[in-house]
């Protein structure tokens, strides 16, 4: 199978696996500074519990695997869920978005399990202020991560950078500028009124069309066709060895392209990343139901999905407090 088509003909084969909600860094955008209170251990799936929820969504045509957190590396013995999942028959695409900072010690060994490929996320170049926005986070350590990933295959690396008015945006040039040395993707997202949505508001927010201007000062975009693309879409500086991407969460709707659902730390099937709805896989696994009702319960997230979201509505007409309504699950429990 290749995938259980939804509601909208929208082909469902990406998982997003949160395995912790708890995280090593405070960025500004995403926690308040004493940070998100992270559930209990036993409130999070184990290992076996992810691994089983993989098998069947395997069987329903999940083919890729994203494991983020919080900060994945702050679970223990992340290497041997690598294993595991990399075992199961159908999963052709195993990768994990992470802050970085465990990079170094964790990249060799998970290669080795299996791992194909890291996204990490760095919003400044500059030490001073990468440790103001993440509130104590070591760039240094950051970058001897991503070397560690480069030397143990962990390819191609994505830079994930959120740029933010008044914050970094004065580094977005150097940012693009890497992919001309180096075959990084540098993927630009834009600032999205979630996580910490006091520090959201509408002068900080940059809109893509807005990132492309600046960037094009220095040379042509070309777009580029990638084999999967995602929610980025991708060009090419003239000259450039890696792509820049563009994760324009809110002003063009990739909805119509949504392939993903994800899945909680605390084992919450949720079908889109701005609605509330989700589904109680711990609860059907805990009590002990066979493999077709979580089956069901999959298939049952897959119909329910919705078209899209309206995010860029809200935030327009009400400000940063607007997904109070809307978003009362931290992104930091949702994996981004
Ligand atoms: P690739 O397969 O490497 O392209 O992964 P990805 O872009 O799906 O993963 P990554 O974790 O790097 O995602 C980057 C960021 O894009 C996320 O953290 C979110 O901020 C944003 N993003 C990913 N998926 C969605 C989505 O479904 N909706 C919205 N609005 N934003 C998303
Ligand atoms: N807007 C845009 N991106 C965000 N991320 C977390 N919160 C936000 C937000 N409010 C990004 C992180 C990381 C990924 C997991 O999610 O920067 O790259
Ligand atoms: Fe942690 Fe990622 Fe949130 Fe930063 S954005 S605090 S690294 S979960």
């Amino acid at each position: 199978m290749t995938g259980l088509k939804d509601t909208f003909f929208r082909v469902i084969d990406y998982l997003r696996v949160s395995v912790t909600d708890r995280c090593n860094l405070r960025c500004l955008y995403c926690m308040p500074p004493e940070g998100v209170v992270p559930s209990e251990h036993k409130e999070i799936l184990s290992y076996e519990e992810i691994v089983r929820i993989i098998e069947i969504g395997a069987g329903l045509g999940v083919r890729k695997v994203r494991l983020t957190g919080g900060e994945p590396l702050t679970r223990k013995n992340i290497s041997f869920l690598i294993s595991s999942i990399k075992k199961i028959r159908g999963i052709e695409d195993l990768s994990l978005t992470t802050n970085g900072i465990l990079l170094e010690k964790y990249a060799a060994e998970m290669a080795s399990a299996g791992l194909d490929r890291v996204n990490v996320s760095i919003d400044s170049f500059d030490p001073v202020r990468y440790e103001k926005i993440t509130r104590g986070g070591s760039l240094e350590a950051v970058l001897r991560g991503i070397s560690e990933a480069e030397k143990a295959g962990l390819r191609p690396i994505k830079i994930n950078m959120v740029p933010i008015r008044g914050v970094n945006d004065d580094e977005v040039i150097e940012f693009a500028s890497l992919t001309f040395n180096s075959d990084h993707h540098v993927r630009f997202i834009e600032f999205m009124p979630s996580g910490n949505n006091d520090y959201w508001s509408s002068d900080k927010y940059i809109t893509t069309d807005e990132l492309k201007k600046t960037i094009e000062t220095i040379a042509p975009l070309t777009p580029v066709h990638m084999r999967k693309e995602g929610p980025s879409r991708y060009f090419r500086l003239k000259g450039a060895r890696g792509v820049i991407g563009f994760i324009s969460a809110l002003t063009h709707h990739f909805c119509k392209e949504c392939n993903r659902l994800r899945l909680t730390s605390d084992g919450k099937l949720r079908p889109c990343l701005f609605s509330e709805t989700e589904i109680d896989l711990k609860a059907a696994i805990r009590s002990g139901e066979p493999d077709s009702e979580i089956e069901r319960l999959l298939r049952l997230s897959i119909e329910i999905k919705p078209e899209g979201h309206n995010i860029s509505n809200i935030a327009a007409l009400k400000g940063p407090e607007a997904l109070g309504t809307g978003r009362r699950r931290p992104m930091s429990k949702i994996g981004g």
